[in-house]
């Protein structure tokens, strides 16, 4: 039987009788969305600076976005990797194109911490090796062995029975690392901003060292680029960039923002690694599907023609310059549009303030970051908007 929902308050209610209970979720009951706005079944609209957990990097419902995928979906909705398909040439040339040219071919799948399971199986591949190093602080899913590298908080307890050789060290120590680092281990997988742990960075420098290193005793690379891969810091990939040091790992993980909403996932890897993988040794039934392809070309397309990367370095450095004029806010950390904004206060409690004046923000592991994540078409009118909003929720607390 299905039953029909007549108002907000049905809605609600119907999605917890029948929905297991994992999820704080807002009240916020959504109809559509318009670029940065969500707009409410009760009327109201709210200005999204946390885009569905970084997903809607080109702000919701993207036309260009919208109409690849209604195309798509007239002529073949899917069919596995067993056939070539225009929809996934098209997607894999675009991405592999926009990637740091040292990485060359990608696996596509359906998520982040399937793209992080496919790294590491690679890089054990590559290796003959079985350990990962990963970070403190670090989130990278929650299937097992992504969940197992996730050394924040209770994930690993929730992933409970862990898959071995899972070893920590710190975020932006090397010498943690190299005190791991022995022939044992096939892989180093890091964010390289810890969204999660309260958006942490690491100094340029500490890349280059985790480069050398790899390099010197023939460990992979990974950076999971879940949620800082495809323009959110203002450049495609942190991979790179200035903030890394121009460092390019050997896998590069994304998902989240890939397919503007529809679920993507992807690796994208270098020749040393790709030629370690022989036919079968990876798989999935969605990855590459006809659908996920068309969302992940044309989001692709719409960051480039909206010149959304530009938009971000300008508009980011508006939104920091904007956000340190407020005595309350103690620091400001991250890149682009993945920013930590520290309180001295609960973060939680500006993030409910700030809802009830219609602006959706983030929090994160640590109590007083309030994490900010929108879409990458964000304007300076919008920044303002904002802030106006913020200055009240605070006014509010004291
Ligand atoms: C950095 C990072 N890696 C991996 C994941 C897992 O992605 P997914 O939820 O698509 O499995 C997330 C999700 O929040 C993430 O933030």
């Amino acid at each position: 039987m299905t039953v029909k929902a007549n108002t907000i308050q049905d809605t609600v209610a119907v999605e917890d009788r029948y929905q297991i209970a994992t999820y704080k979720k807002m009240s916020i009951v959504a109809e559509r969305g318009e670029g940065v706005w969500i707009y409410a079944y009760d009327g109201r609209k709210y200005l999204d600076l946390y885009g569905g957990h970084a997903v809607a990097a080109t702000g919701h419902s993207h036309p260009h976005v919208v109409q690849s995928i209604k195309n798509q979906s007239e002529k073949l909705l899917f069919y596995s990797n067993l056939v070539y398909s225009e929809a996934r040439a098209r997607a894999a040339s675009k991405l592999v194109s926009i990637a740091p040219a040292q990485l060359t071919k990608v696996f596509f799948c359906n998520s982040g911490t399937e793209a992080n399971e496919n790294a590491m199986r690679m890089a054990r591949m590559t290796t003959g090796r079985e350990n990962v190093i990963s970070f403190a602080g670090g989130f990278h899913g929650r299937t097992a062995d992504a969940i197992s590298a996730t050394f924040l908080g209770k994930y690993r307890d929730i992933g409970k029975p862990n898959v071995p050789g899972h070893l920590q060290a710190e975020f932006g120590d090397i010498e943690s690392v190299s005190a791991l680092a022995d022939e044992t281990v096939a892989a180093i997988l890091l964010e390289p901003i810890q969204s999660m742990a309260g958006v942490r960075t690491a100094a340029p420098e500490f890349f280059q060292s985790l480069r050398r290193l790899c390099d010197e005793r023939g460990i992979i690379l990974i950076f999971d680029e879940v949620q800082t891969g495809i323009g959110r810091t203002g450049e495609w990939f942190f991979a790179g960039s200035e903030a890394s040091d121009r460092v390019v790992p050997d896998i590069i993980t994304l998902a989240k923002a890939l397919g503007s909403g529809i679920p993507v996932g992807a690796c994208l890897v270098n020749d040393k690694v790709a030629s370690h993988i022989k036919e079968n040794d990876l798989g999935t039934t969605f990855g590459g599907g006809m659908i996920a392809m068309a969302a992940t070309t044309a989001t692709l397309e719409a960051v480039e023609k909206d010149r959304m990367l530009e938009n971000v370095r300008t508009v980011s450095a508006y939104l920091e310059k904007r956000l340190a004029e407020i005595p309350d806010v103690v620091s400001i950390h991250g890149a682009g549009f993945l920013l930590g904004v520290r309180f001295g206060c609960k973060a939680a409690d500006i993030h409910k303030g700030l809802l009830e004046r219609g602006v959706i923000t983030g929090t994160s592991s640590d109590p007083n970051v309030l994490r900010l994540l929108p879409p990458l078409c964000l304007k300076a009118e919008e920044v303002d908007l904002f802030v106006d909003a913020l200055q009240a929720a605070i006014d509010e607390q004291v």
